[in-house]
């Protein structure tokens, strides 16, 4: 199997990084490549519609990217999570994604997964919905997606259960598993489990905007203790705090993180 990753990270060896080449070894990868979004020349959408029936006219680095994904067998994504929710990368490669309407053919059923990484327990925000909207828009067969917690890079093999959260995935990619998405609150169309709870009763799909109604009513009661609270000033200031702490977190831990990177590096190229 050729697999390769979209990776939306600016870092070198980021944990995204770290987390593609990890499920791709274990997926039984017989070439691993990669691309780090940030390094290419990729150009906002210009809104022409023009790739629906001939090629792109922006000249950048879009094209050997699209090819890549179409030479590939299977796809991972790595988003890391910016101010609660995905960043930028993944967003502007999305949306040169009309072009994808003319390869829908090649891409339809090709094996995907997908990794969030985020600094914070629960602080990935809606960086899932839009890493999952982006594997089901590219028409991959999104076989499932994990949120991989970690701030430092290499954090993310400091704790166990992204281990098996990586595992899970390799399997999904290499074999015939799948993650299942939502239980009984997936979405009866699509399957995925974002809703937006509205005025009277609405509830509406974030992917696929089936509306539902909720006449047996819904009860919900926030768990004690829970939320990223950065709602005021004197929240935002200790919150600054933190992050400058973690800078020299990062200084005292660097030979501990060196070595479990090390450890846990795998095989990949960069084009
Ligand atoms: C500009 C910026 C914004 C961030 N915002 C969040 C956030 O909202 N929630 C969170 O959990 N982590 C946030 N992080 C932390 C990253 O998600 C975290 O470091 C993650 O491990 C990055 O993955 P990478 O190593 O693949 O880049 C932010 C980091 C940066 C640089």
């Amino acid at each position: 199997v050729r697999v390769f990753a979209l990776i939306g990270s600016p870092r070198k060896r980021g944990n995204g990084e770290l987390g593609a080449r990890y499920i791709a070894s274990e997926a039984g990868a017989t070439e691993f490549r990669f691309v780090r979004l940030m390094s290419k020349n990729i150009k906002d959408c210009r809104a022409c519609y023009r790739c629906l029936e001939d090629k792109c006219p922006l000249d950048d680095d879009y094209g050997i990217i699209l090819e890549e994904i179409l030479r590939a067998d299977a796809i991972i994504v790595a988003i890391p999570s910016y101010f609660f929710g995905d960043n930028a990368s993944a967003k502007r490669f999305l949306d040169r994604g009309l072009q994808f309407y003319a390869h829908f053919k090649e891409l339809k059923g090709k094996p995907a997964v997908g990794i969030v990484t985020a600094g914070m327990d629960y602080g990935e925000g809606y960086a899932q919905l839009a890493l999952d909207n982006m594997l089901e828009r590219m028409g991959l067969d999104n076989r499932g997606t994990e949120v991989l917690y970690g701030a430092m890079p290499g954090e993310i093999f400091l704790r166990e259960e992204n281990f098996g959260k990586l595992k899970t995935l390799a399997s999904c990619l290499g074999g015939e598993m799948r993650i299942e998405r939502g239980g009984d609150v997936a979405c009866s169309l699509c399957g995925y489990p974002y809703f937006r709870f509205g005025k009277d009763g609405e509830i509406s799909c974030l992917v696929c905007g089936s509306r539902y109604s909720s006449e047996g009513g819904v009860n919900l009661s926030r768990k004690e203790g829970t939320g990223i609270d950065l709602f005021d000033l004197q929240k935002l200031e200790e919150h600054r705090e933190w992050l400058i702490g973690m800078k020299m977190k990062f200084l005292s831990m660097r030979n501990e993180l060196k070595k479990v990177v090390a450890e846990n590096f795998r095989p990949g190229e960069e084009i």
